[in-house]
């Protein structure tokens, strides 16, 4: 009998990949979403890459009685735990929704899991826990300063599931801070489909070399890089996928509390971006270089030596596949999942 997965916010950018390498790992996903920021029709692409839609439950995380259903009525073995908003900027104007959504959430959800003795759960957290680092590769130890309350809310459930581990160490819980996830699966199914202007660059880019977008604005020109772009450490989805795979399985074969860096190691600049995306869509993208965005880090990259030694994972795609894939997903549905 496959293990049933529970996967809040499967329906979502990373969520919805997850979803794919677990059901080819012969797990069954079981999706929890409130649709919030994502498009039901993301189950038939499933459908065409898995053979199979994964089981689709609308509704919050933060439902308790739904969620007591659930796990009464489900075999699940574990949770991967994805729900949860992710603009920074929106954290900063509306902090109580982050809080509630991604903190007051994560504790019913973990309540809920100890009532029913599921205690094997793998979190969505992020590189945004460190803030400005004092140097890259950032290994997990490093110090903890979000510099938003987005930042904040992930740091607040980390300890609290630390505290939680201590206090039953029954518990098998992992904290993935996950770096820049780019990219879409390699079919183009499915991918990533901000509403609105997007916030993040891979979207912009690939916006831009779709037509949608004129041109791409660089956040700063000047920052101490080689090409004074800002760096990051962009990370192919479905490499993340893969880490949650490997997270559950090392979760399930052992107890314990494991906080794992998910990103490549590399850094890229914006422009290195800009050049790999035009390679992969064979196409200029039109960039000005302008100010700086507020609250933005100049450069920093992942140490990912900790999840290789505890998961046996490495980042296998490199950029030009991440562009290569963003732009298959981009070509295809330029208006997302609405066809
Ligand atoms: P996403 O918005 O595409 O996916 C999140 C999903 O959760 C969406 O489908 C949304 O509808 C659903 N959701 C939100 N609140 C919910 C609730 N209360 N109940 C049920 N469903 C809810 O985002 P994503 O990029 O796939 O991110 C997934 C997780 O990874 C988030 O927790 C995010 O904070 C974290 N993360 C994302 C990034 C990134 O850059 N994408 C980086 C680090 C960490
Ligand atoms: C990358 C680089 C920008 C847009 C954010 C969150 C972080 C995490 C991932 C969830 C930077 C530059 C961007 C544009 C640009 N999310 N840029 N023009 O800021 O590293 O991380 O997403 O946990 O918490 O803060 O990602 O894609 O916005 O920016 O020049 O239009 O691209 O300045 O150097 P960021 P990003």
């Amino acid at each position: 009998m496959p293990r049933t997965i529970l996967v809040t916010g499967g329906a979502g950018f990373i969520g919805s990949h997850t979803c794919v390498a677990l059901a080819a790992a012969g797990y069954e996903p079981l999706v929890l979403d409130n649709l919030g920021n994502s498009d039901v029709r993301v189950l038939e692409r499933l459908a065409r890459i898995s053979g199979r839609a994964p089981r689709f439950v609308e509704g919050d995380v933060r439902d308790r009685a739904l969620l007591d259903r659930l796990f009464a009525e489900q075999p699940i073995a574990g949770v991967i735990h994805f729900a949860g908003l992710k603009a920074v900027g929106d954290s900063v104007a509306d902090p109580i929704a982050y809080y509630d959504n991604n903190v007051h959430g994560s504790f019913v959800l973990a309540a809920a899991m100890q009532a029913a003795g599921v205690r094997t759960l793998i979190f969505s957290s992020s590189a945004t826990v460190y803030g400005e680092p004092d140097r890259s590769p950032i290994p997990e130890d490093a110090p903890r300063r979000p510099a938003n309350p987005y930042g904040r809310s992930k740091l607040m459930v980390e300890e609290a599931l630390g505290d939680l581990q201590r206090s039953d160490p029954t518990w098998r819980i992992a904290l993935l801070r996950y770096f820049n996830p780019v990219g879409a699966h390699e079919s183009g199914l499915i991918g990533e489909h901000p509403q609105g202007r997007p916030n993040n660059l891979m979207p912009f880019v690939s916006q831009v070399a779709v037509g949608l977008r004129d041109k791409l604005a660089v956040h700063g020109g000047d920052y101490p890089t080689p090409d004074g772009t800002g760096v990051r450490d962009y990370v192919h989805v479905m490499d993340l996928a893969e880490g949650h795979v490997a997270a559950l399985r090392h979760a399930e074969s052992q107890a314990g509390l494991a906080t794992l860096n998910l990103g490549t190691g590399r850094g890229a600049s914006v422009l290195e971006v800009v050049k790999a995306f035009e390679r992969a869509c064979g196409r200029p993208i039109a960039y000005e270089i302008g100010p700086r965005r507020a609250g933005d880090v100049p450069a920093y990259w992942g140490d990912p030596a900790l999840a290789q030694a505890t998961l046996g994972w490495t980042a296998r795609r490199g950029l030009d596949q991440m562009c290569a894939d963003s732009w298959r997903w981009q070509q295809a549905n330029p208006n997302g999942y609405q066809g």
